[in-house]
């Protein structure tokens, strides 16, 4: 919708529904361009509601074709239909039955949201207010109501019918060429996870039994010939259905569940009850096509998507102010499981590196919000890093303050009490409170504060007493409508380490047995007894809270603890730290010893030799230095890209030559012989050999460039193929752009390949990667009509190749302006999430600084944006 003024929504203004609609049939004919719908409604005045409201349904871009009130046509003077809504003044004040015929097209509908088609298939994306697209309704989350969905099609357009729910009858309409289907769905739910879908689709299945014995039928959809590339997928989902029995005691409750595959896709997936549909980036796999991370983000994705159905679906969200109490619940559940089925440590590592890239860059932008925001212009611009990473930070934190224990007897009231209701962050809280005799009210400023705390840690040690005094202090930055801001409870798992590595068993009565203080002032301190010699903190240990840290450590200190610790994040974090330093230092001219560099390459090279190959993965994340972005984060004023690429060409030159033998040999010795396998172990041996391979190939061109090449031309396994092109790219010349073109070649009928190759050439960190980029527009495989293209191409130059992207000539910002106003034409919300690329904006020196505020300024005073572009680029120069 496009208007000029859009109203705030407001938390403070949340009103219950006057009506209620207990039952919903529809009857849904599908045809490309005029799809017939018609819904039957069984409302009733909702007693907590205003009595003498009106009834107004939600609408967008629906034609109303019939309108009738208990089976008789309503009087044209007695309501009001638009394509954005229909009113009835005076509703009958007793329970009754609205009959609502609508048209709509889903071949025009470019946004998907709502009835769309993709790839010629029938489908439905309803989250968050898609489903008044398709016919009128109550489109909130606090409506629940009981679905049964009639289905038809032409059978040779569509012989897959899917609903929500249960299957109940299916057939043939005589003397024609057309078929149906009926759904019906038991469960009282929000018309957001309302689905269909209809189309020629292949299909791989397995049966299931729940742990009470029920038996499920499992399957995934998927483009007719690329069933085998879904079987990775189906096997993620019975692990998944298996875990939340074990872990959180929680079974599945329909007769079958499905997963449809489609290829246009806002998002990653959808919830739908018992119908998951998927953006098929995160279904389809095979050795040939799919990298390591693809494998592990399709099982992150296929379990989170799944336990939406408990928590969600079940137990659903009050409003859409509540979005975390699904989506943080949700992203801590999935990040579990995977933690279960992988590596706990390294997995810990990548979700805190996502969490620094992502969230903590939005926090420090003017898109920061509270992970429960308290007003909003356009929903969709609220599925955000903060409402779902720092959501589940917030899960963590509370599950490290309470414990396991408690936390499980915790979850178990909250679904139990909650099944079947739309409920709040406050009832989520409230269980824990219940089950701990816990205040939590402290601890729920987690979800109203915005912006990152910074915690300040000061040592010190005091030898006569042998004692140990850690001091803190706290405090959060202002943010958009937040300038003062309140301590926060934040749990610090922390431990002493010797300066000769050994585990110090200190006590302190302020730390408890799982060793966790907690720090609820703005300062505090505690003090550790009898601690022998000057001990190393290590605080944070799985970087328990999401905090920004200020330690008085020297680096000398913290090669310690990467060396010693006995939390392996801190290992990892130290070195990071260590780096950073020296990052920050050359990006911003500050001075930088010789004895600096070589104190990081040195223990790098210990442990290299000590511990690399005992923990592949693990090693391979210690050897990877922050990204340009980070360290943009941290200068955070006047920062200049060219200067931080520099830096860290520089200094990735120096611990690669340092440790070139030991990194050729890990190559050698880590290359894959048998047959690939995607598990963790396997992945974590590719992952060294191919941090092996860049950092060789940053200290010496030539050697770098014939062992990429030599690895390009024997790989196994994309994984392997990719990452040996993705040296290539950063070494200019015939041996690249030989490997560029014979890799397009070889994938020119997998349009997912294609997007790595068009992301890889996005993120080149040189002059000419914008003529390049624009070029690759014309690229007969790129279609601005499809997110995933238009994200591997254009979001990967914004939002991944911060060197190009804010070229000092600002036309880098240009062409994003150009191609966001492009999409919003056609969907919205991917030019939206395009615009958020500029978030960094006010951090970069003055010229960029003005040519992106010139560039937002020329795109806020275009005529006919959209709700969402309006809204991110409004608040982003505010
Ligand atoms: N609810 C989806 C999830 O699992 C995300 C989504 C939101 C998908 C809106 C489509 C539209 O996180
Ligand atoms: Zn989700």
């Amino acid at each position: 919708m496009r208007t000029e003024t859009t109203p705030v929504i407001r938390l403070e203004d949340y009103q219950p529904s006057p009506f209620v609609i207990e039952r919903v049939e529809l009857d849904v004919r599908l045809h490309p361009t005029t799809t017939r719908v018609t819904a039957t409604l069984a409302l009733k005045p909702n007693p907590k509601g205003r009595p003498d409201a009106p009834l107004v349904l939600d609408g967008d871009e629906v034609n109303l074709k019939g309108l009738s009130l208990d089976g008789r046509a309503i009087p044209a003077a007695e309501f009001e239909a638009s394509a954005q809504g229909l009113t009835i003044a005076q509703p009958p004040r007793r329970p009754f039955t609205l009959t609502i015929e609508t048209e709509i097209d889903p071949t025009a509908n470019t946004q998907l949201m709502g009835l769309y088609r993709s790839s010629g298939n029938y489908c439905t994306q309803c989250e968050a207010e898609g489903f008044r697209r398709i016919t009128y309704f109550l489109d909130r989350p606090d409506v629940m109501a009981v679905y049964t969905t009639r289905i038809e099609a032409d059978r040779d357009e569509a012989p897959v019918l899917l609903g929500n729910g249960n299957p109940v009858e299916a057939g043939n309409i005589a003397g024609t060429n057309r078929h149906y289907a009926v759904w019906h769905d038991p469960h009282p739910k929000p018309a957001y996870l309302f689905a269909l879908v209809g189309g020629r689709l292949g299909k791989v299945g397995k049966d299931f039994t729940t742990m009470s014995g029920r038996k499920v039928k499992l399957a995934v959809y998927v483009e007719p010939g690329k069933e085998e590339r879904a079987a990775y997928a189906l096997d993620a989902l019975e692990r998944s259905m298996r875990w939340d029995e074990r872990v959180f005691g929680r079974e599945y409750d329909l007769d079958e569940f499905n997963i449809v595959a489609v290829s246009d896709f806002n998002m990653g997936a959808m919830e739908n009850k018992g119908l998951n549909i998927f953006n098929d980036k995160y279904v389809l796999a095979s050795p040939e096509t799919a990298t390591d991370m693809d494998y592990a983000n399709i099982e992150a994705i296929i379990a989170h998507e799944y336990f939406h159905n408990w928590s969600g679906n079940r137990v659903t969200c009050r409003d859409w102010f509540q979005l975390c109490l699904k989506e943080g619940l949700t992203v801590f559940r999935d990040q579990e499981f995977s933690s279960d089925e992988r590596s706990r440590p390294v997995h810990r590592i990548a979700e805190v590196k996502t969490l620094r890239a992502r969230q903590f860059s939005e926090d420090a932008s003017p898109l920061a919000h509270p992970v429960r925001p308290t007003q909003y212009r356009e929903i969709n611009n609220f599925y955000t890093a903060t409402v779902y990473e720092k959501g589940a930070e917030i899960v963590r934190m509370l599950k490290t303050i309470i414990g396991e224990a408690d936390f499980r007897r915790g979850m178990d009231l909250y679904f139990d009490r909650c099944d079947g209701t739309a409920a709040t962050v406050e009832d989520f809280l409230q269980a824990f409170s219940e089950v701990t005799g816990r205040d939590l009210s402290h601890f729920s400023h987690w979800y109203a504060q915005a912006g990152t705390p910074r915690v300040t840690i000061k040592g010190t040690y005091d030898e006569a007493a042998q004692t140990y005094r850690l001091d803190f202090t706290q405090a959060t930055p202002a943010t958009p409508g937040q300038p003062n801001k309140e301590p926060m409870a934040i749990p610090v798992a922390l431990g002493l380490v010797a300066q000769d590595g050994r585990p110090l068993a200190t006590s302190s009565d302020r730390v408890n047995a799982q060793g966790v203080f907690i720090l609820d002032k703005a300062s505090d301190s505690l003090t550790f007894t009898n601690v022998p010699s000057h001990p190393v903190p290590s605080v944070f240990r799985g970087f328990s809270a999401p905090v920004k840290t200020s330690l008085d450590l020297s680096n000398t200190e913290l090669l310690v603890l990467l060396r010693h610790d006995s939390d392996a994040f801190n290992r990892w974090q130290a070195a990071q730290t260590v780096a950073m330093r020296l990052l920050v230092a050359l990006s911003t001219g500050a001075a930088v010893t010789d004895a600096d560099i070589t104190g990081l390459s040195a223990a790098l090279e210990m442990f290299i030799e000590d511990d690399a190959m005992r923990d592949p993965a693990f090693a391979a994340l210690v050897l990877t230095l922050p990204s340009e972005a980070d360290i943009a984060q941290e200068i955070a004023a006047d920062v200049d890209p060219d200067a931080i690429h520099k830096a860290r060409t520089e200094l990735k030159r120096r611990i690669g030559s340092a440790n070139i033998g030991q990194l050729w040999e890990f190559h050698q010795l880590l290359a894959d012989l048998g047959p690939y396998s995607p598990d963790a172990a396997s992945a974590g041996r590719r992952a060294l050999r191919n941090v092996a391979l860049d950092l060789i190939a940053g200290a010496d061109k030539r050697l770098g460039e014939r062992l990429a090449r030599e690895q390009f031309d024997t790989a196994g396994n994309m994984t392997d193929r990719l990452a040996s092109l993705s040296v290539l790219t950063t070494l200019p010349g015939a041996a690249r752009e030989g490997a560029l073109t014979q890799f397009s070649e070889r994938y020119r009928d997998e349009p997912l390949v294609l997007d790595k190759w068009f992301a890889l050439q996005a993120t080149i960190l040189e002059e000419g990667t914008l003529e390049r980029v624009k070029g690759l527009m014309n690229h007969p495989a790129f279609s601005i009509n499809n997110p995933n293209r238009v994200r591997s191409l254009v979001g990967s130059f914004a939002m991944a190749n911060q060197m190009q992207f804010n070229r000092a000539d600002g036309a880098g910002y240009a062409f994003l302006a150009e191609i966001v106003l492009r999409a919003d034409e056609l969907n919205p919300q991917l030019a939206a999430r395009l615009l958020t690329a500029f978030s960094a904006w006010r951090m970069m020196e003055e010229t960029r600084r003005k040519h992106a505020q010139q560039t937002l300024q020329a795109i806020a005073e275009h005529p006919n944006l959209s709700r969402d572009v309006s809204d991110i680029v409004n608040r982003s120069l505010e």
